[in-house]
Protein backbone atom coordinates (compact mmCIF):
# COMPACT_ATOMS: atom_id res chain seq x y z
CA UNK A 1 0.00 0.00 0.00
CA UNK A 2 2.62 2.12 1.07
CA UNK A 3 4.78 2.07 -2.16
CA UNK A 4 1.61 1.91 -4.52
CA UNK A 5 1.00 5.51 -2.74
CA UNK A 6 4.59 6.40 -3.16
CA UNK A 7 5.12 5.35 -7.01
CA UNK A 8 1.59 7.05 -7.58
CA UNK A 9 3.21 10.29 -6.08
CA UNK A 10 5.32 11.93 -8.93
CA UNK A 11 6.58 15.34 -9.52
CA UNK A 12 3.54 16.69 -11.43
CA UNK A 13 3.51 19.61 -12.72
CA UNK A 14 0.28 19.88 -15.41
CA UNK A 15 -2.82 20.39 -14.18
CA UNK A 16 -6.83 20.35 -14.99
CA UNK A 17 -6.72 24.22 -13.48
CA UNK A 18 -10.49 23.98 -13.75
CA UNK A 19 -10.88 21.51 -10.69
CA UNK A 20 -10.84 23.53 -7.78
CA UNK A 21 -9.43 22.35 -4.59
CA UNK A 22 -11.29 23.68 -1.26
CA UNK A 23 -9.86 24.95 1.71
CA UNK A 24 -11.15 21.88 3.68
CA UNK A 25 -8.73 19.48 1.57
CA UNK A 26 -5.84 22.10 2.24
CA UNK A 27 -6.53 22.41 6.02
CA UNK A 28 -6.83 18.39 5.75
CA UNK A 29 -3.51 18.04 4.45
CA UNK A 30 -1.71 20.43 6.39
CA UNK A 31 -2.94 18.63 9.73
CA UNK A 32 -0.85 15.86 8.21
CA UNK A 33 1.81 17.77 8.30
CA UNK A 34 1.45 18.94 11.93
CA UNK A 35 1.25 15.49 13.02
CA UNK A 36 4.30 14.67 11.34
CA UNK A 37 7.85 14.34 13.00
CA UNK A 38 9.58 18.13 13.78
CA UNK A 39 13.03 18.16 15.22
CA UNK A 40 13.20 18.58 18.82
CA UNK A 41 9.69 18.59 19.36
CA UNK A 42 9.58 22.12 18.22
CA UNK A 43 7.18 22.71 15.26
CA UNK A 44 8.46 25.58 14.16
CA UNK A 45 6.69 25.38 9.93
CA UNK A 46 3.47 27.61 9.70
CA UNK A 47 1.70 27.37 6.66
CA UNK A 48 -0.04 29.69 3.99
CA UNK A 49 -2.84 28.52 1.90
CA UNK A 50 -4.11 29.57 -1.31
CA UNK A 51 -7.16 28.07 -3.23
CA UNK A 52 -8.66 31.58 -4.76
CA UNK A 53 -7.82 32.19 -8.32
CA UNK A 54 -6.53 35.80 -7.71
CA UNK A 55 -4.34 34.48 -5.11
CA UNK A 56 -3.15 31.74 -6.82
CA UNK A 57 -2.20 34.56 -9.65
CA UNK A 58 -0.26 35.95 -7.02
CA UNK A 59 2.06 32.88 -6.39
CA UNK A 60 2.51 31.47 -9.87
CA UNK A 61 4.78 34.28 -11.19
CA UNK A 62 7.96 33.75 -8.70
CA UNK A 63 8.19 29.58 -9.05
CA UNK A 64 10.80 28.16 -11.45
CA UNK A 65 9.82 24.88 -13.35
CA UNK A 66 11.74 21.66 -14.21
CA UNK A 67 15.29 22.95 -14.65
CA UNK A 68 16.21 19.99 -16.65
CA UNK A 69 13.29 20.99 -19.82
CA UNK A 70 15.04 23.92 -21.71
CA UNK A 71 11.79 23.99 -23.93
CA UNK A 72 9.27 24.32 -21.41
CA UNK A 73 9.01 27.70 -18.52
CA UNK A 74 6.75 26.35 -16.95
CA UNK A 75 2.39 25.45 -17.13
CA UNK A 76 0.30 27.43 -19.72
CA UNK A 77 -2.81 29.21 -17.51
CA UNK A 78 -5.42 25.95 -18.43
CA UNK A 79 -2.46 23.98 -16.84
CA UNK A 80 -1.52 25.92 -13.85
CA UNK A 81 -1.60 24.63 -9.86
CA UNK A 82 -5.36 24.96 -8.30
CA UNK A 83 -4.12 25.76 -5.39
CA UNK A 84 -0.72 25.95 -3.32
CA UNK A 85 0.77 25.60 0.19
CA UNK A 86 3.72 27.55 1.63
CA UNK A 87 5.42 26.43 4.50
CA UNK A 88 7.16 29.12 6.23
CA UNK A 89 9.43 28.37 9.03
CA UNK A 90 8.64 30.42 11.81
CA UNK A 91 12.18 32.48 13.02
CA UNK A 92 10.50 33.53 16.57
CA UNK A 93 10.45 29.58 17.53
CA UNK A 94 13.65 28.78 15.47
CA UNK A 95 16.46 29.79 12.83
CA UNK A 96 16.77 27.12 11.07
CA UNK A 97 14.55 24.27 10.09
CA UNK A 98 16.87 21.01 9.50
CA UNK A 99 14.37 18.79 7.31
CA UNK A 100 11.20 19.77 8.93
CA UNK A 101 9.80 21.05 5.78
CA UNK A 102 10.90 18.29 3.17
CA UNK A 103 8.99 15.42 6.01
CA UNK A 104 6.06 17.95 6.03
CA UNK A 105 6.25 18.41 2.31
CA UNK A 106 5.94 14.12 1.76
CA UNK A 107 3.27 13.80 4.65
CA UNK A 108 1.41 16.78 2.37
CA UNK A 109 2.10 15.44 -1.04
CA UNK A 110 1.31 11.76 -0.25
CA UNK A 111 -2.61 12.97 1.63
CA UNK A 112 -3.05 14.46 -1.89
CA UNK A 113 -2.22 11.61 -3.96
CA UNK A 114 -4.46 9.50 -1.98
CA UNK A 115 -7.40 11.87 -2.57
CA UNK A 116 -6.25 11.28 -6.56
CA UNK A 117 -4.50 14.67 -6.53
CA UNK A 118 -0.85 15.51 -7.20
CA UNK A 119 1.60 18.21 -6.97
CA UNK A 120 5.22 19.37 -6.96
CA UNK A 121 7.50 20.57 -4.08
CA UNK A 122 9.06 23.73 -5.83
CA UNK A 123 12.02 24.90 -3.83
CA UNK A 124 13.27 27.20 -6.77
CA UNK A 125 11.53 30.68 -5.78
CA UNK A 126 12.33 34.41 -6.30
CA UNK A 127 11.35 34.62 -2.40
CA UNK A 128 11.41 38.23 -1.55
CA UNK A 129 9.22 39.01 -4.92
CA UNK A 130 6.97 36.60 -3.16
CA UNK A 131 6.88 37.67 0.21
CA UNK A 132 6.21 41.42 -1.03
CA UNK A 133 3.34 39.90 -3.23
CA UNK A 134 1.10 38.44 -0.53
CA UNK A 135 2.92 40.84 2.24
CA UNK A 136 4.78 37.84 4.09
CA UNK A 137 6.00 39.26 8.02
CA UNK A 138 9.85 39.03 7.83
CA UNK A 139 9.27 36.71 10.87
CA UNK A 140 8.78 34.31 8.45
CA UNK A 141 11.06 32.40 6.33
CA UNK A 142 9.51 30.99 2.70
CA UNK A 143 11.15 27.33 2.79
CA UNK A 144 9.13 25.85 0.10
CA UNK A 145 5.90 26.24 -1.94
CA UNK A 146 3.96 23.28 -2.75
CA UNK A 147 1.74 23.27 -5.55
CA UNK A 148 -1.25 21.12 -6.15
CA UNK A 149 -4.11 20.01 -8.56
CA UNK A 150 -5.65 17.34 -10.44
CA UNK A 151 -3.01 16.08 -12.43
CA UNK A 152 -2.91 16.38 -16.18
CA UNK A 153 0.70 14.59 -17.08
CA UNK A 154 1.66 11.38 -17.33
CA UNK A 155 4.94 10.30 -15.18
CA UNK A 156 7.00 7.35 -15.57
CA UNK A 157 9.88 5.96 -13.46
CA UNK A 158 12.65 4.34 -15.58
CA UNK A 159 16.33 3.30 -13.85
CA UNK A 160 18.91 5.63 -14.29
CA UNK A 161 20.92 3.95 -17.48
CA UNK A 162 24.33 3.04 -17.73
CA UNK A 163 25.86 7.11 -18.53
CA UNK A 164 24.27 7.65 -14.91
CA UNK A 165 21.94 10.61 -16.65
CA UNK A 166 19.76 11.56 -13.92
CA UNK A 167 17.91 14.36 -15.71
CA UNK A 168 13.77 13.93 -15.70
CA UNK A 169 13.10 14.19 -19.69
CA UNK A 170 9.38 14.46 -21.93
CA UNK A 171 8.74 12.56 -24.70
CA UNK A 172 7.06 13.61 -27.70
CA UNK A 173 3.73 12.04 -26.17
CA UNK A 174 4.56 14.78 -23.68
CA UNK A 175 4.84 11.36 -21.02
CA UNK A 176 7.56 12.56 -18.21
CA UNK A 177 10.42 10.59 -17.34
CA UNK A 178 11.76 10.07 -14.40
CA UNK A 179 15.13 8.35 -13.76
CA UNK A 180 16.11 6.68 -10.35
CA UNK A 181 18.76 5.03 -9.15
CA UNK A 182 19.08 1.31 -8.84
CA UNK A 183 18.79 0.11 -5.11
CA UNK A 184 21.99 -1.87 -5.35
CA UNK A 185 23.75 1.88 -6.36
CA UNK A 186 22.22 3.67 -3.30
CA UNK A 187 22.69 0.92 -0.52
CA UNK A 188 26.59 1.38 0.61
CA UNK A 189 26.65 -1.33 3.20
CA UNK A 190 24.37 -4.09 4.26
CA UNK A 191 25.27 -7.62 5.95
C1 LIG B 1 13.46 20.07 -2.05
C2 LIG B 1 12.91 19.95 -3.45
C3 LIG B 1 12.86 21.08 -4.25
C4 LIG B 1 12.31 20.98 -5.55
N1 LIG B 1 12.21 22.13 -6.30
C5 LIG B 1 11.65 22.06 -7.54
C6 LIG B 1 11.49 23.26 -8.30
O1 LIG B 1 11.85 24.35 -7.89
N2 LIG B 1 10.87 23.15 -9.51
C7 LIG B 1 10.42 21.95 -10.01
O2 LIG B 1 9.86 21.92 -11.10
N3 LIG B 1 10.58 20.79 -9.30
C8 LIG B 1 11.18 20.83 -8.09
N4 LIG B 1 11.31 19.68 -7.33
C9 LIG B 1 10.81 18.39 -7.86
C10 LIG B 1 11.95 17.49 -8.34
O3 LIG B 1 12.39 17.94 -9.58
C11 LIG B 1 11.41 16.04 -8.44
O4 LIG B 1 11.19 15.56 -7.13
C12 LIG B 1 12.38 15.13 -9.18
O5 LIG B 1 12.45 15.48 -10.53
C13 LIG B 1 11.99 13.66 -9.08
O6 LIG B 1 10.68 13.45 -9.54
P1 LIG B 1 9.64 12.73 -8.60
O7 LIG B 1 9.28 13.70 -7.51
O8 LIG B 1 8.46 12.41 -9.48
O9 LIG B 1 10.29 11.51 -8.03
C14 LIG B 1 11.85 19.73 -6.05
C15 LIG B 1 11.93 18.60 -5.22
C16 LIG B 1 12.44 18.70 -3.94
C17 LIG B 1 12.49 17.47 -3.07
Amino acid sequence: MIRDLILKNRSCRRFYSEIIIELDTLRELVDLARLSASAGNAQPLKYILSCNPKKNALIFPYLAWTGYLNDWSGPYEEERPSAYIIILGDTEIKQSFGCDHGIASQSILLGATEKDLGGCIIGSIQREELRKALRIPSRYEILLVLALGKPKETVVIETVGPTGDIKYWRDSKGIHHVPKRALDEIIVDES
